[in-house]
């Protein structure tokens, strides 16, 4: 699954060269795609992987997987859950959240990503846990 939808994402993007970037972003999800899996095909396309895993184990960033039903300290002192909220405010401006132990290197994808990629995004995250907190 993740093998094709790679290779569909390739293709996708090998006919998008002439488009500026912005527009190269197809507005909705492939055909045949769920919220769920059109995130999950984002977040192998936009870089995540470079610093994110999914199997509990760190990497530049932190694992994102089991994560949803904890909670963050925020810089201010904070408190809060994760959930979708919190999610998509940490892609929005990954800045405002304080994880000891990382750098603060993630871009903020509100330029990057349309409101509607986010969205699709924050519900493939909340699908890696599985083991609800
Ligand atoms: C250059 C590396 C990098 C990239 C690329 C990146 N991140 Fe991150 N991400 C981080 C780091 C480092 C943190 C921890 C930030 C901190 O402590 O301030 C983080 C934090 C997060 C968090 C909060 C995790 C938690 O446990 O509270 C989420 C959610 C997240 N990233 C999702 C994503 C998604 C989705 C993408 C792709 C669209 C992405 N990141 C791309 C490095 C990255």
């Amino acid at each position: 699954m993740r093998q094709s939808l790679l290779a569909l994402a390739l293709l996708v993007a090998a006919c998008g060269d002439d488009a500026p970037p912005r527009t190269a972003t197809p507005a909705g999800p492939p055909a045949g795609f769920g919220r769920v899996e059109w995130g999950e095909l984002l977040f192998e396309t936009h870089g995540c992987m470079a610093c994110h895993r999914i199997d509990g184990v760190s990497s530049v960033g932190p694992p994102l997987d089991e994560i949803v039903g904890t909670s963050r300290l925020t810089d201010e002192g904070r408190r809060v859950p994760v959930d979708a909220d919190y999610l998509e405010e940490s892609l929005l401006e990954p800045e405002l959240v304080a994880l000891p132990g990382y750098e603060k290197v993630m871009p903020g994808y509100g330029e990057l990503l349309e409101p509607v990629e986010i969205d699709a995004i924050v519900g493939y995250l909340t699908t890696l846990t599985r083991n609800p907190h």
